[in-house]
């Protein structure tokens, strides 16, 4: 049976447009989901939107539409988007489906009867923009402690999870399951705030004040949380209580890329939510870190928030996702810049990738008029970048498992510049100026096109269309999309007689 890969995307609120923290997760999910295919496996990417909640309902009542018109047309936004930038998600979930409803529903009926939910009257301090509940003892000079902003005190009846529980349970899954909190950094924190008393959880919010989410089924005077829907939306898509055939493997092997500050909610809430439903909590939960723009905060008060299809018009998307990707560690912040972009785009892409295509394309057309030569027995130097090539699938497949995307990238760079050395080295213009080297020419430019038919397929995921470009000037007819790592990575693939062309470049150079 084919190895099962199942990798999730936070789902976006539709109270805003997409920026390019959204585009981040999104492009990542895209890369690993796309890798995966290649490598054999059985894949389900999915992504969504978030649809519940009060700020959907504010957002909407600011534009005074109706919340369903309200994330009718947001929903828009994220999906040309996601086309925009080439993601390949095999499903695409909203919260106001009725696919989604009826499993919040069903799954809220059983924990309500099986006791795991129960109704109280309590008072706390509510901050409306991030939807929480406080104690008075966890306020900061009486504000919100996560996000500053004033709260409200409010006494109330609601529904809450008995998720205090589920807390030795969860403390001890953390311990025993290394790769369930990645990075490792974050699991500590994790476990250190487990080391304080768990709460009960507020998974409901009283009609009057927020009728915008999904009916309680056992009392319609209350609709749920918005974290407890959006939640459940993992367990939704690959078929929970409607499928359990499909589900369950793919759950077995699942992976939630999240970005840090929504890390409480899936390794605490969520876990502890799936224990009570008598499912084991996801595989991985992966934690990325924040952009920063230019230094600063990405905020709308500074309006500095970076739009993503500002970015694909201006750079192209391959040049986005390739520079998101690379520039920095993806547990950890980065920073953006326009000219740390266009740093990456002139020397990574322009100078070092796109040289090395044009230049042998070039010499192939002008060395043997695009017909691709017949290899001798290889030489050492020709060996060296054989081996390289070889070795860089496992180092990319070791990367990509550690979700370590700058690292499987400058892996690849280790093939493409030393392609470029071998090139330099190997001097194929004064093979080709002295008679009786044909044959060693043949060599060292089949060399340099087969290095580039691995780089080619092992840039797929990232820059799959800058990737179809590298294909289709090799000359390859078998689609770039339906090659298997294991075969297509196997030197001495490219069939002599093959025809290349050369193509405009990829990457233009950018003035800096
Ligand atoms: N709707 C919830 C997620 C529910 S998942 C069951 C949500 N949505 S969000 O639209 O506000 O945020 C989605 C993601 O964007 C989060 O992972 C968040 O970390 C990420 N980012 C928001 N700003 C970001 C940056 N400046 N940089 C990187 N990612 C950022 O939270």
């Amino acid at each position: 049976m084919a190895r099962i890969f199942y990798v999730t995307t936070p789902i976006y609120y539709v109270n805003d447009l997409p920026h390019i923290g959204h585009a981040y997760t999104t492009i990542a999910a895209d890369v690993l989901a796309r890798y995966h295919r290649l490598a054999g496996a059985e894949v389900l990417f999915l992504t969504g939107t978030d649809e519940h909640g009060q700020k959907v309902q504010e957002a909407a009542r600011e534009k005074e539409v109706a919340p369903q018109a309200h994330c009718d047309q947001m929903v828009v936004c994220f999906q040309e988007l996601w086309k925009k930038l080439n993601i390949s998600h095999d499903d695409f979930i909203r919260t106001t489906e009725s696919r989604h409803k009826s499993v919040v529903q069903s799954i809220l009926t059983t924990l309500y009867h099986q006791g795991d939910i129960y109704k109280t009257s309590y008072e706390g301090w509510y901050c409306i923009p991030d939807e929480r509940f406080w104690t008075k003892k966890d306020l900061v000079n009486g504000c919100c402690p996560d996000c500053g902003r004033a709260v409200q005190q409010i006494k109330e009846s609601n529904y809450f999870f008995r998720m205090s529980n589920y807390q030795q349970w969860l403390i001890k899954y953390i311990e025993d399951h290394e790769y369930f909190i990645l990075p490792k950094t974050r699991r500590n924190e994790i476990l250190g705030f487990l080391k304080q008393p768990l709460e009960d959880l507020c998974i409901s919010r009283p009609r009057a004040r927020l009728a915008w989410g999904i009916p309680i089924p056992f009392d319609t005077d209350y609709v749920t949380y918005v974290w407890f829907d959006a939640l459940i939306n993992y367990v939704t898509a690959p078929g929970y209580l409607n499928d359990n055939q499909r589900f369950s493997p793919l759950w077995e092997n699942s992976l939630h890329l999240i970005g840090k500050d929504i890390l409480t909610t899936h390794t605490v809430y969520w876990p502890t939510m799936l224990k009570a439903m008598g499912l084991p909590p996801p595989r991985t939960v992966f934690a990325h870190g924040w952009w920063t723009i230019e230094g600063q905060k990405m905020s709308k008060s500074l309006r500095n928030v970076v739009a993503p299809t500002m970015l694909i018009e201006e750079y192209g998307v391959d040049a986005l996702r390739f520079f998101l990707l690379r520039e920095g560690t993806f547990g950890l912040d980065s920073d953006f810049s326009h000219r740390a972009l266009i740093h990456r785009i002139n020397s990574d892409l322009a100078n070092d990738l796109g040289n090395l295509l044009n230049r042998s394309l070039a010499m192939a057309i002008k060395y043997f008029n695009g017909s691709l030569p017949s290899p001798s027995p290889l030489e050492g130097v020709d060996e060296r970048v054989r081996e390289k090539a070889a070795q860089v699938v496992g180092a990319v497949e070791k990367h990509l498992n550690e979700i370590a995307f700058h690292k499987a990238l400058d892996a690849i760079w280790e093939l493409v510049s030393l392609t470029n050395k071998y090139i330099d080295e190997t001097a194929p213009w004064s093979l080709a100026k002295a008679s009786g080297n044909q044959e060693r020419l043949a060599t060292v430019v089949y060399t340099m096109l087969e290095s580039l038919r691995s780089i080619a397929l092992l840039l797929y995921p990232f820059i799959p269309s800058s990737a179809e470009k590298m294909w289709e000037a090799l000359g390859i007819t078998q689609p770039l999309r339906h090659q298997r790592l294991d075969t297509g990575t196997r030197w001495g693939s490219l069939v002599p007689g093959t025809v290349v062309t050369k193509i405009p470049p990829l990457f233009p150079r950018r003035e800096s």
